[in-house]
């Protein structure tokens, strides 16, 4: 019996070449197996593979101590521990984010017993992230380790070593909307930094979606072939124009050379209960309650799809 490339092995279930040979002359030596074992994904149950793997993540959310801490666009490390769970096996160690804000994914890594590397641009930030990862916790037993660069996300291949990544989680600014006035939810303007090279500041669309696609260029060649590259963002409404950011960033990543592999949506609804009816009554605006997670996986074969740097 073999397993679909979608069902997981089940360690119970006989493979293929046992079956083979059981079924030689008793005298005879197996012919040796030309199929190199199977390579785990991860080391997630059935269970847990077939929760993870609905499209639709509807149970996570910041914790009271992650809403303290005021970064306006933070995501739960609860869901960066997921996505490493899903994208690591136990011999892939290093999960890097180049926009680490406070370090969720940073701090998720090191509650794995990975070693988790983040650049972060606002100093106060990365010294956030860095206080985080140093705060003991439930899973001091498996602790790994916690890096973060106070830097500019661009210089991203000149400090780290090419191919030394397995994993990245990442949320990069979404364009300047931090910099617009809140309609839907009446939030106050909490911007990253007033620094020119905060990609959040860039006041043109199509130059903050080429200086994004510099800074995963330097991402591809960091990652490891095969690795995943998993990017949090939402779609933005300006006015009367609806920019389809998860689909621009989904240019942006292919053009680089990543295979688009899937997306799953981050429901947040649960969080959202100030929904005013938006544009009521001459246009119809949807209330956007839920953000795309994007996942893109560095080919293989340096042929099959180019490389960032051609
Ligand atoms: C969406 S937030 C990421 C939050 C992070 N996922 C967390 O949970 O804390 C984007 C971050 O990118 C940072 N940033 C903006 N431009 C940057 C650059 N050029 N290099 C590195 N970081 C940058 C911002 O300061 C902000 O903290």
């Amino acid at each position: 019996m073999t397993h679909s490339a979608d069902q997981p092995a089940s360690p119970h279930t006989p493979e293929a070449h046992q079956d083979t040979w059981l079924e030689q002359p008793e005298a005879e030596s197996p012919a040796p197996d030309p199929t190199p074992p199977r390579r785990r994904a991860n080391d997630l149950d059935g269970k847990a593979w077939t929760r993870y793997s609905i499209s639709i993540w509807s149970d996570i959310e910041k914790t009271a101590e992650e809403r303290a801490l005021k970064h306006p666009a933070m995501f739960p490390a609860a869901l960066a521990e997921r996505l490493i769970t899903i994208f690591t096996n136990r011999s892939q160690v290093v999960v890097f984010d180049p926009f680490a804000g406070v370090g969720s994914t940073i701090v998720a890594a090191q509650r794995l017993g990975k070693h988790g590397i983040g650049i972060e641009l606002n100093p106060a930030f990365a010294e956030l992230a860095r206080t985080r990862c140093t705060q003991p916790t439930l899973f001091t037993d498996q602790q790994g380790t916690a890096t973060i660069h106070t830097a500019n996300a661009l210089h991203t291949a000149t400090i780290l070593a090419a191919q030394s990544v397995d994993l990245v989680v990442t949320s990069p600014p979404y364009w300047n909307i931090l910099n617009q006035k809140r309609t839907a939810d009446y939030k106050a303007i909490r911007t990253y930094s007033d620094t020119d090279t905060d990609l959040g500041n860039i006041a043109d669309y199509d130059e903050f979606l080429q200086q994004l696609q510099r800074v995963f260029a330097g991402v591809y060649d960091v990652l490891q072939r095969g690795g995943y590259c998993c990017v949090v963002v939402m779609d933005i409404r300006r006015k009367h124009r609806f920019y389809p950011f998860h689909s621009d960033v989904a240019d942006v990543m292919q053009a680089l050379g990543f295979i688009y592999d899937d997306l799953i949506i981050w429901d947040r609804r649960h969080e959202y209960n100030n929904m005013r009816p938006l544009g009521y009554p001459s246009v119809f605006r949807v209330n956007k309650a839920h953000e795309f997670i994007l996942i893109f996986q560095k080919p293989h074969a340096e042929d099959s799809h180019g490389s960032a740097t051609d």
